[in-house]
Parts: structure tokens; sequence; C-alpha cells
């Protein structure tokens, strides 16, 4: 690797600007389609895998071209040195993204699977570096993963409840709503725990990426020494007292004893207890930030009740003065049921269903 590299971080859509944000403190980003581009020093690669919550992977730049043949390409891409990446003889998993007429797959593969020897069979999972060719609006570009697992995988969500959120989007959903860790955090509808314990990582200033392993440290060119060193400066740097509190509640005891054990694994304090969240509340200690995915109502016969249940919970934000308030509802007639007024709004997607992420102040 050079002194400089230029990554790619991909984020679920809408994330884009809270990704953007995180990545400041690590170069110089930009937003693209999908994601953020990043150019820094060396050891970027590292430190976006480690730091970044709301990324789901992040990809090595190694060239971009304007586009000329197919043989062309297939030149270039031979040109590239894989060594740095790849031990000799290991095979490469190759993914193309054609959207370029004149450059299908069917013409692309052999001539590139030729260029790259050995490439692993297209519908074959092995563990070998793995190569992403995207071909869009004249140009070429190829990226190598540096992550392995998805980074929502961060190691501690061995068991989920219904419908759990996935970590980097619950990350995300923080920075959407403007929190870093500074202050109280509640959900109130907190499931198997994603969004409290993303949120208690913060508070204490863990890096998302401390307990698990990534494809870059199986590179020939990892420099193992400035990754435990890395490593080792981010737990350094962890807060073990004097972190706001967080908390957690639920109405199902089942979903709070999955979110208890999912935080004592991610070695996170947090608060969890059973209430009922559209029932009078008689206030937090200190206000902060309450932020929930509500019930989609994705199950039959839960529909109906929904709507009831948006109202009452609505109600009860007015016992929580001086609380700022972020809730993920399903895009439609249900998120107007809270009869709440949100100051910003903000399109994402929750495992495929368009959604909004609402952000206001409890009071209204
Ligand atoms: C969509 S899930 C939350 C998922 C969670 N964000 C996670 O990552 O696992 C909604 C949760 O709301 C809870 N719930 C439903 N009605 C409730 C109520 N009146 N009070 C408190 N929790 C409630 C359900 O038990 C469920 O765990």
């Amino acid at each position: 690797m050079g002194l400089t590299e230029v990554v790619f971080a991909a984020c679920a859509p809408g994330l884009e600007p809270a990704l953007e944000r995180e990545a400041r403190l690590l170069g110089q980003p930009r937003c693209v389609a999908g994601g953020v581009e990043i150019e820094g020093g060396e050891g970027l690669v590292r430190r976006a895998n480690l730091w970044l919550r709301t990324a789901g992977r992040v990809s090595l730049r190694l060239t971009e071209l304007p586009l000329g043949t197919p043989k062309a390409l297939a030149d270039a891409v031979a040109a590239i040195d894989l060594r740095p990446y790849r031990r000799p003889g290991e095979p490469l998993e190759l993914e193309i993204l054609s959207r370029a007429p004149g450059f299908p797959e069917r013409r692309l593969r052999p001539l590139l699977e030729r260029a790259l020897a050995p490439v692993a069979p297209a519908d074959g999972r092995g563990t070998g570096p793995s190569l992403r060719l995207r071909i869009s609006q004249g140009r070429f570009e190829l990226g190598l993963d540096t992550s392995g697992e998805p980074l929502s995988r961060r190691g501690y969500r061995l068991e989920g409840s219904r419908a759990p959120l996935r970590e980097t989007l619950a990350a995300g959903l923080l920075r959407l709503a403007g929190y870093d860790g500074g202050e109280p955090f509640w959900d109130p509808f907190c499931g198997s725990g994603t969004l409290a314990i993303e949120a208690a990582a913060m508070a204490r200033r863990r890096a998302p990426g401390v307990a698990r392993g990534f494809a870059f440290e199986r590179w020939p060119c990892h420099d193992r020494v400035a990754w435990a060193r890395e490593l080792e400066v981010a737990r350094a740097g962890e807060r073990s007292a004097g972190a706001p509190p967080v908390g957690g509640s639920d109405l199902n005891a089942g979903a709070l004893g999955t979110a208890r054990r999912n935080a004592r694994r991610a070695g996170v304090e947090v608060d969890w207890f059973r209430h009922d969240a559209t029932a009078h509340w008689p206030g937090r200690p200190a206000a902060g930030l309450l932020a929930s995915n509500l019930p989609f109502g994705k199950r039959v016969g839960e529909r109906g009740e929904l709507p009831r249940l948006y109202r009452a919970f609505g109600r009860a934000l007015a016992d929580l003065p001086g609380w700022r308030v972020a809730v993920l509802v399903p895009e439609g007639e249900l998120g107007r049921e809270l009869r709440w007024t949100a100051e910003e709004s903000h399109r994402l997607s929750n495992g495929g269903l368009p959604c909004l992420l609402l952000v206001g102040r409890a009071n209204h």
C-alpha cells in the first residue's frame, strides 16, 4: 500500500451523510451514490474498518480508468500488482457489475479470469481476496474488499429478537439524530437491544471493530505491528467510567433477556427494564435522546393494533420534557398516528422496507 489510500465505504441508502461525518475523522470524504469515498494516509484501510460504525463494508480502490475495449480493460487489470494482497496461487473471487453496453459479464469474465488467474468459480465462496469490478458511465473501477464479513457483524449479536435492526443502521440512525455518546439515551422499544448497545458503545468510545477480524489481516502486506498498536490505542481510549447512562426497555421479557446477553457479549453497560412504552412515565433523571424503531406490523394480526400503539406512544412523549426523540417508522400513514411534529425526517430503508426517521423534541 502506498502513502495515500483511497477507500470506498458502502452504506445503506440514506445513511451517506452520517457516514460522511464519521469519515471526516479519518481523511477527506466525498459522498457518492451508496457510500462515501475517503482519501487518507497510510493505514486508512485499518482505521476505516476499526472505526466506521455506519459503513457496511470498506473496499480499497485499486484503479479507476476510462473505458476502452474489453481487451484493453483485461490488459489494464492484468497489469495491477496484486502481490501485496494475495498469496502465491491463491484464487481470487471476482464480482463484475457492468452497466455498460458492449461490456456484458459473459464476455468480460473469461478475459478477466485469464488476466487474474486463478479465479474461484463465480458461484463459489472462498476465503481468497475478493475483487469487484464496476463499469458505469464510461469508467471502470476495480476495488478490493478489505472487510470480509459485513461490518454490521460486530460479533456481539448472536441472538436477535423480532425484526432486529442491523447494527450499522442502528449506528447511522443515532448519528442522524445527532447522538455522539455524550448524553443519556433510552430506547423504550428495545427488542434485542441494538440501538441501546450501539449508543452505549459510542458513550464508552468503544471502536466498533475492536473485537472482530477483517479480510485485510490475511494480506501479505498487512502490517501486524501497526495493527496491534492501533488496537491498543483504541482500547486505551475507551472510557471506563463516567459515560452517560444508557437504557433499554421493552414489554417483552424474552426480548429483554436477549438484549441483556447481547450487551454482555458487547462488553457495554445498559440499564434494561420492563416497561410499556405507552404507559405514563414519571420522568428520567436527565434529558437526552430517546430513539426507537417502532413495531412495523409485518406480522399478520399485528397491523390492526399499530395505529392505537402509535397514538398512545405519541401521547406518552408528553411525559418527557427536554428529551429529543428519533423514531424509525414505516413510510405512509402509520407515522402520522403519532400526532407528533418532527423537525427533520430522513428517508431510510430497513430490510428493504422504505421508512422514515423522524427527529424532533418530545414536548410538543
Ligand atoms: C421492531 S422491534 C425493535 C427491534 C430492535 N430495534 C432490535 O434491534 O432488536 C419492536 C419492539 O417493540 C416491542 N413492543 C411492542 N409494543 C410495546 C409496548 N407497548 N411497549 C414496549 N415495547 C413494545 C416489541 O416487543 C419489540 O421488541
